[in-house]
């Protein structure tokens, strides 16, 4: 069974203006996606169902975004061998600060590679996923090279305008 999608999973819908950077990068680095919404709390039997099948249908990388008490990344992990990275989702009254430490601090047995609270770590969670699946996906390996030396050259690009700027 080849593994070369990402699944993104959220707890609320309302996660989704504030992850799109993931599913954006995704997109951008050309890697198949599932998008879904589910809880822990909420819809448990089906995040149960999704994360114990998610290997056999073909996904090699699990993202889960939660906010406040957020265990849906923790929850998805028990279910699966697939790595799983947790997204912090910001909001609520901690804005965020709850997220980061329900997902990050897992007890031994069972791990989530957490990033940080919001946008970026909506989008480093992509990329690490896209990381973990070039492991065995040359092309994508390419892809991932590329979008670094994008990104190298527009901070070089802004240096060479703020310098022009202040010269
Ligand atoms: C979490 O509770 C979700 O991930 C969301 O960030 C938060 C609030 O959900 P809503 O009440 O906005 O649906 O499960």
């Amino acid at each position: 069974m080849e593994r070369r999608k990402v699944a993104v999973l959220m707890g609320s819908k309302n996660d989704l203006p504030k992850i799109q950077g993931c599913v954006d990068t995704l997109a951008e680095l050309g890697i198949p996606r599932e998008v879904r919404v589910m809880s822990a709390h909420r819809t448990p039997a089906a995040v149960a169902q999704f994360a114990s099948g998610a290997a056999e249908g073909g996904i090699g990388v699990i993202i889960a975004a939660a906010g406040g008490a957020a265990h849906l990344a923790g929850v998805v992990a028990s279910h699966t061998l697939l790595p799983v990275i947790g997204i912090p989702v910001e909001g609520g009254a901690l804005n965020g600060l709850d997220a980061l430490l329900a997902t990050v601090q897992m007890p031994a047995g069972i791990p989530v590679a957490t990033v940080a609270i919001g946008g970026a770590g909506a989008t480093n969670a992509a990329l690490l996923a896209a990381e973990i699946l070039a492991l065995g996906d040359g092309d994508l390996r390419a892809r991932l090279a590329d979008f670094r030396e994008r990104q190298r050259r527009k901070v070089e690009d802004a240096d060479l305008e703020v310098r022009g700027n202040h010269a």
